[in-house]
């Protein structure tokens, strides 16, 4: 597939209104995406677990208007947000050229997350993913896909394509967002070790051992502030780094040791594979000119904490971290038990106001019914 493959040539215009609604997951990198090109085409491949709880739901209502300027509104949590606006009008900027309806309608956007507002949790990649879920599903019902196609062989073609195209406007929001349209595992980033593409996420094709099934996610919310540096601002000091070219080249080879550790079911090496990332992350941002810290004191406490305990009971619990302060910890479903409870009784005072989320991998978005 290639971009011009997403451009949509003819539409039905005479659809005066309709509905749709989507809920899409957040996902979080094993092996980190950190560094872009233009057109959010990544410096690197990652890979990802879709998430189950931590969702946006987003409804868009469309109705017909006399081609023009973009015209939208957002509705975030039940108010009118003009915040998230900047951010939306730079996504219809970038999709335009795919989804050409965007200038013929009046859109309102209502969006809510399942996870607490400002709890550091990125909701870019669950948000975004969303939105474009939301567009592909407007594009769906002004074409008219069955009339071309109908066996059923030619429903998954279009269902693959679906998810193609939801996935690369996703990226076009936000780099991360592609990994969320489906799950449970997904690549993004072309890479030598697995089918991939630069332009949208692709579900992992390799054997995934059953040691991996259910792998759970608690989300430790250190830190609920606004982070002092933006992800986007993150990637661009990529460019011209000392350690890029080298840190690229590393998630590749990343990328194929954990091909392998997810078909053998090496917890061991996994724990080495995704800490290793997280820290790699941390230490790009901080050797970048200028440098900076998103970890905080309760982050290092709480590796420290699980590095301790995984010695102490032969666990294989372990970390990894996004652009911030928080901590996601995880580990395999049949330590779920005891995990929790040195979560509740050790980690949780870490955390602002004791705060974290549990979650597990997920299988993607859902359609859902107005
Ligand atoms: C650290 O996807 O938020 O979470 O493409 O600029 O929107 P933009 O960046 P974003 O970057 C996320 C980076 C990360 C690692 C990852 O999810 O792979």
């Amino acid at each position: 597939m290639t971009a011009q493959d997403f451009v949509l040539e003819s539409y039905n215009s005479n659809i005066e209104k309709g509905k749709v609604k989507w809920s899409s997951p957040s996902n979080i990198a094993l092996i980190k995406y950190w560094g872009k090109r233009e057109q959010q085409i990544p410096e690197n491949p990652s890979i990802s677990f879709t998430l189950s709880n931590c969702k946006t739901i987003t409804e868009v209502t469309y109705t017909k208007k006399k081609t023009g300027d973009f015209s939208f509104n957002v509705i975030f949590e039940g108010k009118e947000n003009e915040a998230f606006k900047p951010k939306i009008q730079t996504f219809f900027e970038r999709v335009e050229a795919y989804v050409p309806f965007l200038r013929d309608y009046h859109f309102t956007i209502e969006t809510s997350n399942t996870f607490p507002h400002s709890s550091g949790i990125a909701s870019s990649a669950s948000g975004m993913s969303a939105l474009a879920l939301c567009m592909m599903s407007i594009e769906e019902k002004l074409t008219a896909y069955e009339d071309v196609i109908s066996t059923e062989q030619s429903d998954e073609k279009s269902q693959n394509y679906f998810n193609q195209k939801a996935s690369f406007l996703a990226r076009l929001g936000s780099g991360s967002a592609c990994r969320s349209i489906e799950g449970e595992l997904v690549v993004w980033g072309q890479n030598e070790s697995t089918e991939s593409s630069d332009l949208y996420g692709i579900r992992f094709s390799g054997e995934v051992h059953s040691n991996f099934k259910k792998y759970q996610d608690t989300i430790l919310l250190v830190d609920k502030g606004e982070k002092q540096v933006s992800s986007t601002v993150g990637h661009q000091l990529m460019h011209g780094h000392p350690f890029a070219k080298e840190r690229f080249k590393q998630a590749h080879h990343n990328l194929g040791k954990l091909k392998a550790v997810f078909a053998s079911g090496d917890l061991d090496n996994f724990v080495k594979i995704v800490e290793s990332e997280a820290l790699t992350l941390h230490a790009m941002m901080m050797t970048s000119m200028p440098y900076f810290i998103l970890m905080k004191p309760n982050t290092l406490e709480i590796i420290n904490r699980i590095w301790t305990y995984r010695k102490t009971n032969n666990s294989h619990v372990c970390f990894t971290l996004d652009a911030g302060a928080n901590v996601h910890v995880l580990y395999p479903e049949n330590e779920k038990e005891s995990v929790l409870r040195f979560i509740k009784n050790e980690l949780a005072d870490y955390c602002q106001n004791k705060q974290y989320i549990t979650d597990y991998v997920g299988k993607g978005a859902q359609f859902m019914k107005n």
